[in-house]
């Protein structure tokens, strides 16, 4: 028998899955779930844009070897605790579609955005968050004092290029040690977040416990946001294929516990995701259950050839119901040799994911899609 993930429910917060979540809204048109997101996403999008702007100065400051300025820092942190804790799926649906072309201040907030969405699954107090949010802010700080020519190399690093590019925790950890304000927790995200689970990370080497807790939160976090995001050397892998590629380092590079978590805090099928109904359908996930990551919540936009409806509208995703709880693990949904494979396992159910798919398949914008979403439901009220 698989062992089966278990986790304790009693003490999330209610997230906005609870906001838009009807009782019986298993039919479709549902503008006011549609509506209740988009405002969401609105307001969420003004304070990313905002939020990404300071962090892109603080970090342009570090390289001009001015001092962290570490009130706008904890203003930046302290907007996207609340952000992520009010609208934690809007916020995690931003730093999946979002396309800024600085690649390092936008990892930056999204490493933020992941951490402080991991700690709030985890149930840690505010304060705690707020280090998650500070350090994931600047857990790359360093990179401001390696030189451009490095950082924004086209290509592979030589070994001597990497050698200094691997520098970069010790810069970030002393940047932030010189101030002497930052919590030791959030130095040692930047000190630690290229540090493996098993060993062979940098820039020490060292194993398990001898990694702090919030610098394998980041290691997973940092990894996710870098191999789901386009790069200049580097296609992104579509949200659920990067999961599924991070799983293959589960006890590995990550601490396993760890990195179950992370995917519950994100969903089994990551925000963001476009994925093909068993009745043909083409949605984008834009709600996470995080009772039971196999019932997500859908925004349908397309029928089965890919032709996009003029009104998108929200679907739950088989219903959660806690009986079915436990009746999937992680590797029969991650590994593609397994028999108990599928999304599920509920045949009678209404709308099941079937599969994930590339949104360039369908020549679908995801972005587009939320982007647009605003002039629609204006165009309906
Ligand atoms: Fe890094």
């Amino acid at each position: 028998m698989k062992k089966v993930i278990k986790q304790d429910n009693s003490n999330i917060r209610k997230d906005s899955y609870d906001l838009l979540t009807k009782e019986n809204d298993e039919a479709p048109n549902n503008p006011e779930g549609l509506k209740l997101l988009t405002e969401e996403i609105e307001i969420t999008k003004a304070t990313y844009d905002e939020n990404l702007s300071i962090v892109s100065d603080i970090l342009n400051d570090i390289k001009i070897e001015k001092k962290i300025d570490i009130e706008k820092i904890q203003i930046v942190a302290k907007s996207l605790v609340n952000n992520v804790l009010k609208h934690t799926d809007a916020m995690l649906i931003l730093s999946r579609v979002r396309k800024f072309d600085d690649y390092t201040f936008k990892h930056s907030v999204n490493v933020a955005i992941l951490t402080i969405a991991l700690g709030k699954y985890l149930n840690y107090p505010d304060k705690e968050v707020e280090i998650l949010g500070t350090g994931g802010l600047l857990h790359d700080c360093g990179k401001m004092k390696v030189p451009n020519e490095i950082l924004n190399k086209e290509g592979r690093f030589s070994e001597a290029e990497f050698e200094i590019m691997k520098k970069h925790p010790i810069y970030g950890a002393e940047i932030l040690e010189e101030s002497a304000q930052f919590d030791q927790k959030s130095i040692l995200m930047a000190l630690q977040h290229h540090e493996k689970y098993s060993g062979g990370g940098y820039p020490t080497g060292c194993t398990g416990s001898k990694i702090s807790t919030f610098g394998m939160m980041t290691a997973v976090a940092d990894v996710y946001d870098a191999i789901t995001s386009d790069r200049v050397y580097n296609k992104a892998l579509n949200p659920f294929e990067g999961l599924k590629k991070l799983y293959t380092e589960k006890g590995h590079q990550f601490h396993p516990t760890i990195f179950e978590h992370f995917v519950y805090s994100i969903g089994l099928f990551p925000l963001g995701s476009l994925v093909q109904l068993k009745n043909g359908l083409i949605g984008i996930i834009v709600s996470v259950n995080r009772n039971n990551l196999m019932y997500p919540r859908v925004l349908v936009i397309a029928n089965e050839t890919g032709k996009m409806f003029f009104m998108p509208y929200i679907v739950n995703v088989n219903p959660p119901r806690s009986e079915e709880s436990g009746k999937w693990t992680m590797e029969s949904i991650f590994e593609d040799n397994k028999e108990t494979k599928g999304f599920a396992p509920d045949e009678k159910q209404g709308y099941k994911v079937d599969k994930v798919i590339e949104p360039s398949e369908y020549n679908i914008d995801v972005d587009f899609q939320f982007n647009n979403m605003q002039k629609l439901i204006q165009q309906i009220s």
